[in-house]
């Protein structure tokens, strides 16, 4: 099944696409991920990307859509995969339906209004990609697999501000696009952890 995870900055994308990724076997594509992985990296769409994420504004469409487009040729998405971060604009959703043929798109809805305290409070595991709340856990260490607990530079106030002012303006039209298309499916995603996955699994 090619899945799509859609919903704003820290609606629960990362934090359902682990456990999606884990049930269904699939690959979990995050471009923000990718992205991240590049910078530590030093690569040139690290470089590229770095200016962009720093603002909270998104990435060109065709430098996105080009990796993206590479990435679902590898053997591991042969059999489905799960699309977190992208699409985020109409022109990189037309550029998908080019490529690749989508099956379900899960939209986790949520006021606005609770994602600051959620992404400013935000921790993550460098190794497994597990998403903390500092509110719940505070641990220097992950606790599936021992790795180290970091914050994203991007998850700083002025930053989330202006991801959310773009998710408005930008990524929000695509509940639209999908809808239109009988692709869409909302969940709602201001339950708790695993009463959202549970939705989700249902739907799937
Ligand atoms: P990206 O990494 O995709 O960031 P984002 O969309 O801003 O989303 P987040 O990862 O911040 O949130 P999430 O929904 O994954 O939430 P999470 O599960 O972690 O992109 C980063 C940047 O890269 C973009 O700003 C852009 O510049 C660039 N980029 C990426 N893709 C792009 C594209 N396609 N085009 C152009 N540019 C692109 O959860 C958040 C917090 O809430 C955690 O602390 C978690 O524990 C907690 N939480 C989760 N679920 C719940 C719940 N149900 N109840 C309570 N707390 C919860
Ligand atoms: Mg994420
Ligand atoms: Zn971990």
């Amino acid at each position: 099944m090619n899945i799509i995870l859609l919903g704003a900055p820290g609606a629960g994308k990362g934090t359902q696409a682990v456990r999606i990724a884990e049930k269904y076997k699939i690959p979990h594509i995050s471009t923000g991920d990718i992205f991240r992985k590049n910078i530590k990296e030093g690569t040139l769409v690290g470089l590229k990307a770095k200016s962009y994420i720093d603002k909270g504004q998104l990435v060109p469409d065709e430098v996105v859509v080009e990796i993206v487009e590479n990435r679902l040729k590898e053997a591991d998405c042969k059999a489905g995969y799960l699309l977190d971060g992208f699409p985020r604009t109409l022109a990189q959703a037309e550029a998908l339906s080019k490529i690749t043929k989508i099956d379900a798109v899960i939209n986790l809805d949520i006021d606005l209004k609770k994602l600051a305290d959620r992404l400013t409070g935000r921790r993550i595991c460098r190794d497994c990609g597990e998403s903390y709340h500092i509110s719940t856990y505070s641990d220097k260490a992950c606790k599936k697999c021992g790795g180290e607990i970091y914050q994203r530079d991007d998850d700083n106030i002025a930053t989330v501000n202006s991801r959310l002012q773009v998710y408005e303006n930008q990524t929000k039209p695509l509940i639209e696009y999908y809808s239109s298309k009988n692709l869409l499916k909302n969940i709602d995603g201001g339950q708790d952890i695993d009463k959202v996955f549970e939705d989700i699994v249902n739907i799937l």
